[in-house]
């Protein structure tokens, strides 16, 4: 079956588009978006798809299947000689135009080759797991990610497909290289900025450790979108949870996977792809909802990463044990800031450790149910404050030591600072919470 060929090979230029006579000049403008090192310069020069009949936003392509004028071009498409590069497209389980469209969308904003969109993330995180690693394949992860992620390396791989995982403390790259054993090794995974602790994985050195046992890199992205831009630091492939900050809209469960061609080809493959035979495909109307909220991603990111810092800040100065990147007693502060892409900020989540689960949860109860300040909700990147103790919810999945190895205290307390509302507003309603904790008795301080 066809590939889908990266930025290079477009369906049609520009000029032909011009020449053609039908009338559709308009149908795509096109650059070279991975050429830029800003993610929202590559949004802005990625190839923009109009509607068919000239509307400012692309057609949503509706449709399970697609018809052909002439039996001999099933054939041709079955065998790869005609594919979405050339705007042939056979059923919506392989390419769909409008998912492509949000795909080249997040492949311009991570600077990879080329990207495919899911129903999930951990479809987007299991699929490629599944096509980069064989039966007997061997993974070392961080053992600070997702509790979903961690469930799917320590326990269902292991079961159902015989690939096995070494956890480790991917800010000891001395131990990552241990564990990397070359040849069985297949992939190396980590999460940018890790759930929940936010923890900054070093990038570059990870990567340089990685491929010199020629093992592939794969980092989780879900926190920092726009802020850090993985492929651009060296990594192969880029997953997303395109359900958090992308969509912003706490409505949609979506994934992505970014990487080079190849790989998203292979994905598709009749015989051999994760994407093809599992199925877990993205519906078009949702790729459609999703390609309009990317363009007004980096404004978001950027009133997250503020009213975070800001937050994180003040909390600070109160005497409160706060979590949070932008700070400069964050073990990974001078690390983050040779990473990150200039102008975002240091990421739209901050941690306040509780201590205990019994004092995170009266600070999160006074906050939804007294102070109007945000929701107790799993999730984050939604424009009101979400507020969860991660401990028991998730990352419950982890054994109480891979929770301490992991950092994860019992009175952890992660918010994802929403945009809602004025900066000051919501800071009152915070203040107001923490001075009524402290009027309790309940420390939560130095
Ligand atoms: C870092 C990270 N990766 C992946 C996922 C899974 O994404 P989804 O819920 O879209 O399947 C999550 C979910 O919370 C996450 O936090």
């Amino acid at each position: 079956m066809a590939d889908i060929v990266a930025f290079s090979g477009k369906k049609r230029s520009h000029s032909d588009d011009m020449d053609n006579g039908n009338g559709d000049a308009k149908k795509t403008m096109l650059s070279n978006p991975i050429l830029h090192s800003d993610p929202a310069a590559a949004l802005a020069s990625a190839r923009h798809e109009f509607g068919e009949h000239g509307g400012v936003n692309m057609s949503i392509e509706a449709s399970a299947t697609f018809t052909v004028m002439e039996p001999e071009t099933m054939r041709r498409m079955f065998t790869g000689e005609l594919g979405p590069d050339r705007d042939f497209f056979i059923y919506s389980r392989h390419f769909n135009p409008t998912v492509l469209n949000l795909s080249r969308l997040m492949a311009a904003m991570e600077g990879t080759e080329a990207a495919y969109c899911t129903a999930s993330g951990m479809s987007a995180i299991s699929a490629v797991m599944l096509q980069l690693v064989s039966s007997g394949g061997h993974v070392v992860a961080s053992r600070r990610v997702y509790g979903g992620t961690h469930a799917l390396l320590s326990h269902f791989l292991p079961r159902a497909c015989n690939i096995t995982t070494t956890f480790v403390d991917v800010m000891d790259l001395e131990m990552v290289e241990e564990a990397l054993v070359e040849g069985k090794t297949k992939v190396l995974y980590f999460e940018s900025i890790a759930n929940p602790t936010l923890a900054v994985a070093n990038i570059p050195e990870l990567c340089r450790v990685a491929h010199k046992k020629g093992v592939t890199v794969v980092v989780d992205n879900t926190f920092a979108p726009m802020i850090i831009s993985p492929a651009r630091l060296g990594a192969d492939v880029v997953v997303h949870s395109i359900t958090k900050f992308i969509s912003g809209g706490a409505d949609i469960i979506a994934g992505a996977v970014c990487g080079p061609a190849s790989l998203v080809n292979s994905m598709m493959d009749l015989h051999q792809g994760a994407l093809m035979l599992l199925g877990p495909t993205m519906n078009a109307k949702v790729a459609f909802e999703l390609s309009e909220r990317i363009p007004h991603l980096a404004i978001r990111m950027k009133e997250h990463c503020h009213r975070a810092l800001t937050f994180a800040t003040r909390l600070k100065a109160l005497g409160f044990k706060v979590i949070y990147p932008g700070l400069e007693d964050h073990p990974q502060h001078e690390l983050l800031k040779s990473m990150i892409n200039k102008d975002y900020g240091f990421g739209g989540l901050l941690c306040i450790d509780m201590e205990t689960e019994e004092r995170a949860n009266w600070l999160m109860n006074h906050l939804q149910n007294y102070g109007q300040f945000g929701f107790m909700a799993v999730s984050l990147g939604y424009y009101e404050t979400l507020m969860s103790c991660s401990g028991s919810s998730t990352s419950s999945e982890l054994k109480p030591e891979e929770m301490a190895l992991a950092g994860i205290s019992p009175g952890l307390v992660r918010m994802s600072i929403g945009y809602i509302g004025t900066l000051e507003q919501k800071w009152s309603q915070l203040e107001k919470a923490l001075t009524k904790l402290q009027e309790h008795g309940f420390p939560g301080k130095n």
